[in-house]
């Protein structure tokens, strides 16, 4: 891989952590945002099931569907060839490990993502090996799993206590040794995800988890600022589209109740 070129496959991902770069992911769901954000240059698209919260206005992640992240995903790919990885949703991979091949394997047929995401570690080391020794490259996700927010008790700090700590670090070695290219790691104490990632070689992408993360991934409406009222600690918001969007449909509906839009200029004689 060219030292400054952006990852084009999956192993670019190992190969830009030994580089020392840092990897910029953001969230994706639709073809027009997909080509915006390869103009920007960002490294990394993930088609999360935060879809089923900030786009289909659900209060979690648990009942997004197959069907949705594949309808979202497919979008994403016809906007844009790169690298993009898919969130497998609640209950696609956890039931059995013949399940979550026959989904993944869906996610990547009929998307043409390049990799899938899933949340756990432990319980979920023999499904990554399986779906990596079928050619099925795998994100894993750990610290704040939001498929799991009812069993954590609310979407809070992961990993404080030490036992809780040592249990992600151990969890990330396995995840790493089952053959998972990348793990994000979301609302995890800095320090904690600082040492995680140096015990790694595939790189870790962080969410609320400091800057010692190889790489970070924001969800793309919360860091434009349309997500209004949603403001955690970890958010920087890099636009205020809320505002924009607003001002702009505001100033249409004056001009259309004052009788100034459409005027002569556009309109067709
Ligand atoms: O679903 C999602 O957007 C995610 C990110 C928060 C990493 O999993």
């Amino acid at each position: 891989m060219n030292a400054d070129a952006r990852p084009r496959g999956v192993p670019d991902l190992t190969a830009m952590k030994a580089a020392g770069r840092r990897i910029v992911m953001l969230t994706c769901y639709d073809a027009l945002f997909a080509r915006h954000l390869d103009a920007a240059g960002i490294d990394v698209l993930l088609v999360g099931d935060s879809v089923n919260q900030v786009i289909a206005g659900r209060e979690s992640t648990l009942s997004a569907t197959l069907d949705q992240m594949i309808y979202h995903a497919s979008a994403v790919r016809r906007g844009t060839g790169m690298l993009t990885f898919v969130d497998l949703p609640f209950l696609t991979y956890q039931v059995s490990i013949d399940d979550a091949i026959r989904n993944a394997g869906r996610v990547m047929q009929e998307t043409g993502c390049q990799g899938v995401k899933l949340e756990g570690g432990g319980a979920m080391v023999p499904t990554v090996e399986a779906l990596v020794e079928r050619g099925i490259p795998v994100m894993g996700h750990l610290g704040l799993t939001p498929q799991s927010v009812h069993a954590l008790g609310g979407y809070r700090v992961q990993g404080r206590e030490q036992a809780a700590a040592e249990r992600l670090a151990r969890d990330a070695r396995a995840l790493e040794a089952a053959g998972a290219c990348a793990i994000v790691l979301e609302l995890v104490p800095a320090p904690l995800s600082r040492d995680v990632s140096a015990s790694l070689t595939i790189p870790t992408i962080g969410i609320g988890a400091g800057p010692g993360c190889d790489g970070q991934v924001l969800v793309l409406p919360d860091m434009l600022g349309l997500n209004e009222g949603f403001k955690p600690k970890f958010l920087k918001t890099y636009a205020d589209l809320a505002t924009t969007v607003q001002d702009a449909a505001r100033a249409f509906a004056a001009d259309v109740r004052a009788g100034t839009y459409p005027d002569s200029s556009q309109s067709f004689e």
